[in-house]
């Protein structure tokens, strides 16, 4: 268990330092493996069953540690039982409970519905392999998504790739781009759980990023490089916009070069 806060420790440190968590803004969870389950099971569970506003079978029964709402991530480091939570599902996936943290009293993140229903999505297509998933706030990410006119997945997608050569090879399933829609609704969990089957990334129009991993570092660091390409993007634009860029075949080059499968309908 130790483990686990220490990665969530710095994870959440890591995203406040980089401005990407203003005040509660961002939120994380991380399905938990088998191993970690012992430590809860001398804990009573803190609350009644609740119900999930959608069955969720693929998930029944697992375990999740989960950033409160209202919470800071920044007090994370500090505070870690205050600020996160363990959550646990019941074995048809209808309902949560409540086994450890929040204290004194509080509830999980108001994005629930994006977590859980993008873990039974990831959980799915990793064959069991993905336990991470991440929402947070980035600038230049949020800027990009008011300065191009028209965006969707396949310009969004192609702008980051050839705003840093490294992209293609971070996410080579490219970056769903979700129209906006109300922060913490069913809708925007619905629209997110499904870009993360096909892709690791997805882009919420004014508002932030999602990602998902094996783990958070994994999950960390492809918003990390999605950032930084948004940033270069963004000065490139500021200096009268590029004068050359990655053509189609080189950054094909650079995927076959690193065994990567690319998302072909992003080129056409
Ligand atoms: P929570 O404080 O409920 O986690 O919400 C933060 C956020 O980023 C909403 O999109
Ligand atoms: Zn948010």
């Amino acid at each position: 268990m130790e483990i686990l806060i220490d990665e969530i420790k710095k994870t959440s440190s890591d995203m406040a330092r980089r401005g990407w968590a203003e005040s509660n803004g961002g939120n994380i969870s991380l399905r938990l493996k088998e191993e970690y389950y012992e430590y809860f099971n001398e804990h009573k569970p803190i609350s009644d069953w609740m119900k999930l506003p959608e069955t969720m079978p693929e998930i029944g029964g697992d375990r999740f540690l989960v950033t409160g709402t209202g919470r800071y991530l920044r007090n994370i480091e500090l505070f870690p039982e205050k600020n996160v939570g363990v959550i646990e599902t019941d074995k048809k996936g209808e309902a949560y409970r409540l086994l450890w943290g929040y204290k004194p009293k509080g509830a999980p993140t108001s994005e629930l519905p994006s977590h859980l229903l993008s873990h039974c999505r990831i959980k799915e297509k990793s064959d069991n392999k993905m336990f991470a998933f991440i929402h947070t706030h980035p600038n230049s990410v949020i800027a990009l998504t008011y300065a191009v006119a028209n965006l969707e997945t396949k310009s969004l997608t192609k702008l980051l790739w050839q705003s840093h050569a490294e992209c293609i090879v971070v996410f080579p399933q490219g970056v769903e781009f979700i129209p906006w829609v109300m922060a913490g609704s069913m809708d925007l969990g619905k629209a997110t759980a499904s870009a993360m089957s096909r892709r690791n990334l997805a882009v919420w129009q004014y508002h932030g990023i999602c990602g998902c991993g094996r783990n958070l570092d994994e999950a960390f660091g492809r918003i990390d490089v999605a950032e930084k390409a948004a940033e270069i993007c963004l000065r490139v634009m500021a200096v009268g916009g590029a004068k050359q860029t990655l053509a189609d075949e080189q950054l094909k080059a650079i995927a076959a070069n690193f065994n990567c499968t690319v998302d072909e309908e992003i080129f056409e």
